[in-house]
């Protein structure tokens, strides 16, 4: 169960009102109560924060916004003292404009690192080399006039793309890995890795007929040569094998928003790539039953044999479940998070229900919201601190005004408040995160769908196969009262969502109330499979 802290809001130590190391430190004792196994950090590194950290400057220090090394290396033994895992953020694609081999890469075209970068001269008519587009609006080509050549970026011109064909940037690049595995860090979540490889032909991307006015102006084109392109699988495999050959299990998190049978390449050859290639696919799928359904099936399906699925509800770059969904059904989200197979990811705040806080234009921080105002595609709402206390600052700064707003009507309630509410949604997390702890069934266990005939009910049972236990899993999708006829034969209710019943026996039929997930134990009693 890993856990992704967006450092900048997690909880600032030093009063500037961005969150820090010394911050994160302060609070693992949340992460150990709420129950996750490891903790998945976005960049620390130094960075003039055009993108937040995503634009990185030195690969191997740490950010004085953040701290120290030293006090990352603190951070790393306190969270092992308590049995987290750390996972640093990888940024492979691009480093910042500022990064000392791009400033040699611009200083000449004859320059020993002139190749680290993409660049190319402009088209016969001046302009850029081909039709391509920043993922944050305009052209993905910008020209050094000094040198009458344009760089490409798959981001912000402030984020030039690193050139990996180039073995020294491969080397360079994986000696980074090897820089903080030596230091300790148990795995990486590698950022933005089918933007790795573009076409070497620079052939334009062909228009996308499914664009509209209002979405990103990026999705006009279909990404076909600058995305997922043949070559970044050898780099994947290049990443795992320094990883593997490091002791004690390192984990490699692949970030590809990609379509499920192109996102099964990432697990690699004989499984070769990344463990875990990231799962996306809740964040788009329609909140009904049949479409979740046919979703987990279909991503099961595709698993290549021995591989390991993982699922995510949210993060720093998309909108909160509990905005999405609304709360009630924020609390139903957590329980299919929690009771898929393999590795959930909760992104901080969901454990508190946080939802997107609005942004006024004078506070607008995303260099996206900024070049492609309006349109909704702005990052903040989601990335803002987290409330621990009431009270001014909400315990996360001490300063008159954190980096980005706090919400102002006060919800949800502060962790602190949370943890006195026997049914809050971090009781309920806690709960369901202690619950996959002690059944092992629903992380590993087989996972079959169960038929309901009741519409918005999504069912599941997940098997223990070494003990055979057998788990019911109801979510009610809907808000209307539902009854599920002949659900459990002879079973126990272990958990509700709402958190106001558990234990009860199930004899046949089972309710759902509004909004109201369920995990039931299937009595031994019973035996034989039973169909729903
Ligand atoms: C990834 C990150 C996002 C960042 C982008 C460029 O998608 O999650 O926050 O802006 O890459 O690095």
């Amino acid at each position: 169960m890993i856990y992704q802290i967006y450092p900048r809001s997690f909880q600032d130590s030093n009063g500037d009102g961005v969150g820090d190391l010394p911050g994160i430190l302060a609070r693992l004792d949340h992460l150990v109560t709420l129950g996750v196994d490891a903790v998945w950090i976005s960049p620390v590194y130094p960075s003039p924060m055009a993108d937040f950290g995503y634009d990185v400057a030195d690969y191997t220090g740490i950010d004085p916004a953040f701290g120290t090394l030293a006090d990352f290396d603190r951070l790393v033994s306190a969270a092992h003292a308590r049995g987290l895992r750390v996972i640093l953020d990888y940024v492979p694609n691009h480093s910042s404009d500022r990064h000392p081999w791009f400033v040699e890469s611009r200083a000449s075209r004859n320059n020993a690192r002139r190749d680290w970068y993409i660049w190319r001269d402009p088209a016969p008519d001046g302009g850029p080399p081909n039709n391509w587009l920043s993922e944050f609006g305009g052209p993905a080509w910008t020209l050094d006039t000094a040198t009458g050549q344009y760089w490409y970026h798959a981001y912000l011109p402030e984020q030039p793309d690193l050139n990996w064909r180039n073995p020294k940037v491969r080397e360079a690049m994986l000696d980074v890995l090897r820089f903080w595995l030596d230091r300790g860090v148990d795995g990486f979540r590698i950022d933005a890795i089918h933007h790795l490889f573009e076409d070497e032909r620079l052939r334009d991307n062909p228009p996308n007929p499914e664009w509209r006015p209002g979405l990103s102006p990026a999705r006009r084109l279909i990404r076909t040569h600058t995305m997922d392109q043949p070559e970044v699988q050898e780099a994947v495999a290049a990443m795992r094998r320094i990883a593997d050959s490091y002791p004690d299990q390192r984990v490699l998190i692949g970030e590809a928003y990609l379509p499920i049978d192109r996102l099964m390449a990432y697990y690699g050859a004989e499984l070769s790539g990344f463990q875990l290639p990231f799962n996306f696919h809740l964040l788009s799928t329609p909140w009904k039953a049949s479409a979740i359904a046919a979703l987990i099936e279909r991503y099961e399906a595709a698993l290549p044999p021995g591989a390991w699925p993982n699922w995510v509800l949210g993060n720093h770059d998309r909108s909160r479940i509990a905005s999405r969904l609304g709360p009630a059904q924020a609390r139903v989200a957590a329980m299919l998070l929690l009771t898929l197979r393999g590795t959930p990811t909760i992104y901080q705040g969901e454990e508190i229900g946080m939802t997107d806080v609005p942004i006024p234009p004078e506070r607008v921080q995303d260099p996206w919201e900024r070049r492609v105002p309006g349109l909704g595609l702005g990052r903040d709402p989601v990335r803002t601190p987290v409330p621990w206390e009431a009270g001014a600052g909400a315990g996360f700064t001490s300063a008159a005004e954190p980096w980005l707003p706090l919400s102002e009507d006060g919800r949800p309630a502060s962790v602190a408040a949370q943890a006195r509410d026997a049914s809050s949604v971090l009781s309920l997390y806690r709960a369901l995160l202690a619950l996959r702890r002690a059944e092992p069934g629903l992380s590993v266990g087989a996972y079959a769908s169960v038929a309901t005939d009741a519409d918005e009910v999504l069912a599941y049972e997940r098997r223990d196969e070494v003990t055979g236990r057998r788990l019911r899993i109801a979510l009610n999708l809907g808000n209307r009262r539902r009854e599920l006829v002949g659900f459990a034969p002879s079973g126990r209710l272990l958990l509700s969502t709402h958190l106001t019943r558990s234990g009860e026996a199930i004899r046949g039929a089972m309710r759902l109330g509004p909004d109201e997930g369920v995990v039931v134990e299937l009595g031994s009693a019973s035996g034989t499979r039973t169909e729903a």
